[in-house]
């Protein structure tokens, strides 16, 4: 039984201020739902007044991306010892990520690693860009950046990995995929992937969310299919009665 997931990715939104006043409303919210996993990733400068928000709230906090190195000469990065020390969870492989900071699956799989030795829980995206859908490409796409971004990590630390399933042109375009599609490559692509490198107990056990414009409208739809265990939110994540209902509807 893998328990419901749905974790807010704020991106580059909302200042330490503004941050303040939105988790802390919020959290009232999503402290009353219960049944889900549930995550809030504020940009990182937002991240120490997030985490003091948070505190003893059950609801967990998140990085959107951190180098894999420990310290050193790498200007303007952030280590996962320093993400450790406020979050427990991290989005690492991020489209954006990839599109426009040349995020490789060799770069992600590095982070992967590193989220293993800090003990941070790892939500790790993949998904194919337009050209590659209507390429009919997605399985190819999809799979090799399954198992390329999550090898060499231990079976024990895979069943901790969530993978969110995100189609590049769905995310911010108000176009989300539909529930049948999004599950079946979860479904027929992500898991025997994940089986591929860990086994299929272990792909049994793994979190697999989607992303891409998920509204209060359409989450159900994702959330009732086998395959899909939550959803990594974006834009509605920003929206108290938006993001909370739809967390709702991932309770079980
Ligand atoms: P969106 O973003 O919900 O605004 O489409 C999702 C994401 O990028 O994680």
């Amino acid at each position: 039984m893998r328990k419901p997931f749905v974790a807010g990715n704020w991106k580059m939104n909302k200042t330490i201020a503004e941050t303040r006043d939105l988790v802390s409303r919020m959290s009232l919210k999503l402290s009353e739902i219960s049944g889900v996993e549930k995550v809030l990733c504020p940009p990182f400068m937002s991240l120490l007044a997030a985490s003091a928000l948070l505190e003893g709230s059950g609801i967990g906090l998140g990085a959107q991306n951190m180098h894999w190195e420990e310290k050193g000469a790498f200007t303007g990065e952030v280590s996962p010892a320093m993400v450790k020390e406020l979050c427990g969870y991290v989005i690492l492989g991020h489209s954006e990520r990839r599109a426009y900071f040349n995020e490789t699956d060799e770069i992600v799989n590095r982070k992967l690693i590193s989220a293993q030795t800090f003990d941070l829980t790892p939500i790790v995206c993949v998904g194919e860009t337009l050209e590659q859908y209507e390429s009919k490409l997605t399985r190819e796409v999809v799979s090799r950046q399954t198992s390329q971004s999550l090898r060499d990590v231990s079976p024990a630390f895979a069943a901790r990995i969530v993978v969110a399933y995100e189609p590049v042109w769905a995310i911010g375009t108000g176009k989300a995929s539909n529930g049948l599609e999004a599950n079946a490559v979860a479904k027929d692509v992500i898991r025997p992937a994940l089986a591929g490198l860990f086994g299929e107990e272990t792909a049994q056990a793994i979190r697999v969310l989607y992303g891409g414009s998920v509204t209060s409208s359409n989450a159900a739809e994702f959330f009732s299919q086998p395959d899909i265990d939550g959803a990594l939110v974006g834009g509605a994540s920003l929206k108290i009665d938006e993001f909370a209902a739809i967390t709702e509807s991932a309770a079980v």
